[in-house]
């Protein structure tokens, strides 16, 4: 990352960057030290990590709007009038975090969901700002830059609350050095639509239910994912949009990939939620309860541009999340005990979970008709 003169970005704070480049200026500038493990946990790459995404930005940069112009004019008019511009800092409603006296349990789970959201905005900030440095086109170049704008963001407020504990992902490293995985154009389309949707959808499952028992709030940070779902919410409308755009996108053969990125979104989440008793158990939400919330949210959202939902009240549904979850437990075992046998137990989990995932994918899938208007409102 070529950053000129972060000097110039002393004492200014991310919340207050009105475009990506200034944000990522200032979090370089706060870099004083790297954090080894923070930024190593941030670089693994898994089938559950975040990852960091390219595609043919070519592609993306031959979008027409004109289509939907209307209602893409009235998402890009609400985004570049900045609601949530100086909010994402740390102010008098930041409670003082008492890191030493945090169960261990739980600190570590808390600091790895902190490093995993980390990864996953600057993962979301890279690649916009990406299409935005690369395209011609206008439209597409405005609305990345906004989305990126965002992350930057959401990615320096994480990196606020992770310094408490004496943390922090090195952002600039991460650009350098992660692996980048390929992606077509439809399949970010498919996979960062869902992906802003349910971090909408988790991230005011949690404010609501924190809003009814303030007494579990054991962070300030969940104060502030009322403001910071509204972005994601925003952002999931802009990827409807650009789908709605090639009405192909959403169908015929195209509905399986829609089938197949549903799915591993959602079995995702509930294998990673479940990675996370301890902090689960403090914020006082069964991740099966939360899982079900969410994907009910997500689904019901995701009406809005997919011909199809998950069903997920069929009883083969829970049933397979959990024989997967537990697959991936026996895999996370094999590789810890490593030798042959570890091997051994890890390839037998494999095969269990590729069951497992094979059956999800397989329930029928709920179809309906898709609204002339795309555009909602964050009503959760
Ligand atoms: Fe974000
Ligand atoms: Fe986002």
């Amino acid at each position: 990352m070529n950053i000129q003169n972060p000097e110039g970005y002393k004492g200014k704070h991310t919340a207050d960057a009105t475009t990506v480049e200034e944000g990522l200026a200032i979090q370089e500038e706060q870099a004083k030290y790297d954090d080894d493990f923070a930024t190593e946990t941030a670089m693994a790459n898994t089938l559950l990590t975040p990852r960091f995404y390219t595609t043919d930005f070519d592609e993306l940069d031959a979008i027409d709007v004109s289509g939907i112009r209307e209602e893409w004019d009235a998402l890009i008019a609400q985004m570049a009038s900045d609601p949530n511009k100086g909010h994402f800092k740390k102010n008098d409603d930041w409670d003082h975090v008492d890191w030493d006296g945090m169960e261990p349990k739980l600190k570590k789970e808390f600091i790895d969901f902190l490093i995993s959201s980390c990864t996953a905005e600057f993962s979301g900030c890279v690649l916009y700002k990406e299409m935005k440095r690369r395209g011609n086109n206008k439209d597409i170049t405005q609305l990345f830059q906004l989305m990126a704008r965002d992350e930057a963001r959401h990615a320096g407020f994480i990196n606020d609350a992770l310094r408490e504990a004496g943390l922090r992902v090195n952002l600039g490293f991460l650009t350098q050095a992660k692996k980048y995985t390929y992606f077509r154009p439809k399949f970010i389309y498919y996979a960062t639509y869902l992906s802003e949707k349910i971090g909408y959808a988790r991230y005011i499952t949690i404010f609501r239910h924190l809003e009814a028992n303030p007494e579990l709030r054991f962070h300030p940070i969940f104060k502030w994912f009322e403001e910071w779902c509204n972005d994601e919410f925003s952002h999931g409308e802009a990827f409807a949009l650009l789908m709605k755009t090639d009405p192909k996108l959403t169908s015929g053969g195209n509905v399986w990939w829609i089938k197949f990125f549903l799915t591993a979104v959602y079995a995702t989440m509930y294998v990673r939620d479940h990675q996370r008793p301890a902090f689960h158990e403090a914020l006082g939400v069964d991740p099966d309860w939360y899982a079900h919330e969410v994907y009910t949210k997500t689904s019901e959202l995701s009406k809005q541009i997919f011909p199809i939902t998950l069903d997920i009240e069929h009883p083969a549904w829970q049933r397979n999340l959990v024989r997967l979850q537990k697959a991936n437990v026996q895999i996370a075992e094999g590789k810890q005990q490593g030798g042959v046998g570890g091997k051994l137990r890890e390839l037998a989990g494999s095969a269990k979970a590729a069951r497992a995932f094979v059956a999800l994918f397989m329930i029928p899938s709920k179809k309906h008709k898709v609204p002339e208007v795309t555009r909602l409102e964050p009503v959760y």
